[in-house]
């Protein structure tokens, strides 16, 4: 085989996806199946059922341990049918939404988790609106079908509503709760029978029946038999056909049934996903040009970075999402932003907190940079130094706060946290102009975000902070005045302010005074982002 067959080989293998799921709906169950399926974990059930410890592989911090919740996103590869699978987390908490935003950049599909007795919830239609703005594939699963669900109809027809994307279900639940009895697969038109499997630690066997076979209608009783048939007569005849190019084009998502916690529905759906979802995808840069993964120059973007993540190792990890060409370890890349040339010669792969140097990876992976204090979220590595990603929107925050330094003596070690946590793109920061107040502020997408830069700028640079609640709720941008535009009025109640990167702002209490200064400011343009 040539190295060009080769290559394009090792790209095709490749599928980089995220799971997001509002909390509990089993995301942390999905990614554990994943990983034994995978072979990657001997075991499952050692993550979950140790939840109180919460020793999951994607667990970091002390904080996510107190709080139960996972903060950081973690990169798991996994090995399935010849495939090589990238899978990002993602933090799944309300809170930490904007980490989980960026996430979404560095995949090329996602899986979206719903807990079939509940529906979709508000974080699954928030993270589910970013998918839909990048026209990112999404695969859906229902979960918990082991427990009395919705209506599957409704289930169907509430993706659709809720999320205006065609769901074509792939599989059919037989039943749901005690009465759960497996799916029918509407391709090889096979019932494949549910068995719970005891604490879900081995792979779910699969026994397969056509639909007339007395079995199955002995099995499901004679009105929840009828009910199945006519909902399938139903899907089958008003349904949309299943279009692979409608899948790729984010119009269509197919639709899972199953039990994470039981293994059942987790072959399916990793066997339908590696056929159906987009091998490594190309990304925009900021001149507007496309870069295929085929490329053959190596570049990459920087969508995470995390201090001190573990305390063993102290220091700063860069997690860079590879778009074209093969990357080798030390070899010498510019950082775009600086100009800076580096060797990359401390790469990582992280599996939960263990670390794996890495040698050479492709389009699709993602490595871990350690050191590199000057990168920045969204900063491009490349071989070519022409190209500039232009990949991560920041999202405006919606909770701010006045941060103080109580103790003057640690004002350094204050301020190079505070740098390293605004580097890391934490938290925006901004400083009110024309105010006799000159203590900065600090702006997050979920006000959790607070408590953890508190605890880290405790924990990790040995300095308190006090942090007070802000009156503002929304921030917008004012883009570019022309030389003609008269200065915005600026009426009481709405703040000026400059963030991190000196771009004006004002500061909205809500939604009342943003919808009055624009009435009284009709020249001025304002943006939910900075551009
Ligand atoms: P998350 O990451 O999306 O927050 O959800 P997670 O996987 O932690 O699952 C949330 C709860 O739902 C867990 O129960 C988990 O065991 C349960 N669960 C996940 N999938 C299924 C399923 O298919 N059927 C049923 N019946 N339950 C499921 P827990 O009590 O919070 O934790 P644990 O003590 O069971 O580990």
């Amino acid at each position: 085989m040539t190295a060009t067959m080769s290559y394009q080989k090792e790209i095709s293998k490749r599928r980089t996806f995220a799971i997001v799921s509002h909390p509990d709906a089993g995301k942390t169950t999905l990614t554990e199946k994943f990983l034994l399926y995978g072979g990657a974990l001997q075991l499952a059930g050692s993550v979950t059922s140790r939840k109180k410890e919460r020793a999951t592989v994607s667990d970091w911090m002390e904080l996510e341990r107190k709080r139960g919740i996972s903060v950081s996103s973690t990169v798991l590869n996994f090995k399935y049918r010849g495939y090589s699978i990238n899978l990002l987390d993602t933090p799944g908490h309300n809170d930490f939404s904007e980490d989980t935003y960026r996430v979404l950049t560095a995949v090329d599909s996602v899986i979206m988790v719903i807990d079939g007795g509940k529906g979709i919830e508000q974080q699954t239609k928030k993270l589910f609106e970013v998918c839909r703005r990048r026209k990112t594939p999404v695969f859906t699963f229902v979960n918990k079908m082991d427990r009395p669900a919705l209506n599957s109809l409704s289930i169907l027809d509430e993706i659709e509503r809720v999320l205006n994307i065609e769901a074509y279900a792939i599989n059919w639940p037989l039943g749901s709760g005690p009465d759960f009895k497996g799916v029918w697969d509407r391709e090889s038109r096979l019932a494949h029978l549910f068995e719970r499997t005891e604490r879900g630690s081995y792979k779910a066997p699969v026994k397969t029946h056509g639909f007339d076979d007395p079995y199955l209608k002995e099995l499901l009783n004679e009105s929840t038999y009828a009910q199945i048939s006519e909902e399938l007569e139903m899907i089958e005849h008003a349904g949309v056909d299943f279009n692979a190019q409608d899948v790729l084009e984010g119009k269509t998502t197919p639709v899972f049934f199953g039990s994470a916690t039981n293994n059942f529905g987790i072959e399916a759906l990793l066997d339908s996903f590696i056929e159906h979802s987009p091998q490594p995808q190309p990304r925009h840069t900021d001149s507007n040009t496309i870069i295929k993964p085929d490329n053959p120059s190596f570049s990459g973007f920087v969508f995470k970075i995390q201090a001190n993540m573990d305390p063993r190792h102290r220091d700063r990890m860069a997690f860079v999402r590879i778009v074209s060409g093969k990357f080798t370890r030390d070899m010498q890349v510019t950082h775009n932003h600086s100009g800076k040339k580096l060797r990359l010669s401390n790469s990582s792969n992280v599996f939960g907190r263990e670390r794996i140097s890495v040698d050479e990876a492709y389009p699709g992976d993602v490595i871990g940079i350690v050191g590199g204090n000057y990168f920045s979220i969204g900063d491009t590595l490349s071989e070519d130094n022409s190209i500039c990603f232009n990949e991560i929107p920041r999202f405006p925050p919606e909770c701010f706060s006045f941060i103080h330094n109580p103790v003057p003596a640690n004002y350094k070690r204050f301020q190079s946290g505070l740098t390293q946590l605004l580097q890391e793109g934490l938290i925006h920061f901004f400083e009110l102009a024309d105010s006799a107040r000159k203590t900065p502020v600090l702006g997050a997408v979920g006000i959790l975000q607070f408590d953890l830069v508190k605890h880290r700028m405790e924990t990790e640079y040995g300095t308190k902070v006090n942090l007070e609640k802000a009156p503002w709720t929304m921030v917008r941008w004012i883009c570019e005045p022309s030389s003609s535009q008269s200065p915005p009025r600026i009426p009481h109640g709405v703040q000026k302010a400059v963030d991190e990167k000196g771009a004006p702002v004002l500061l909205f209490t809500g939604e009342w005074h943003l919808k009055y200064f624009e009435e009284n400011n009709k020249g001025i343009e304002l943006n939910d982002f900075r551009d």
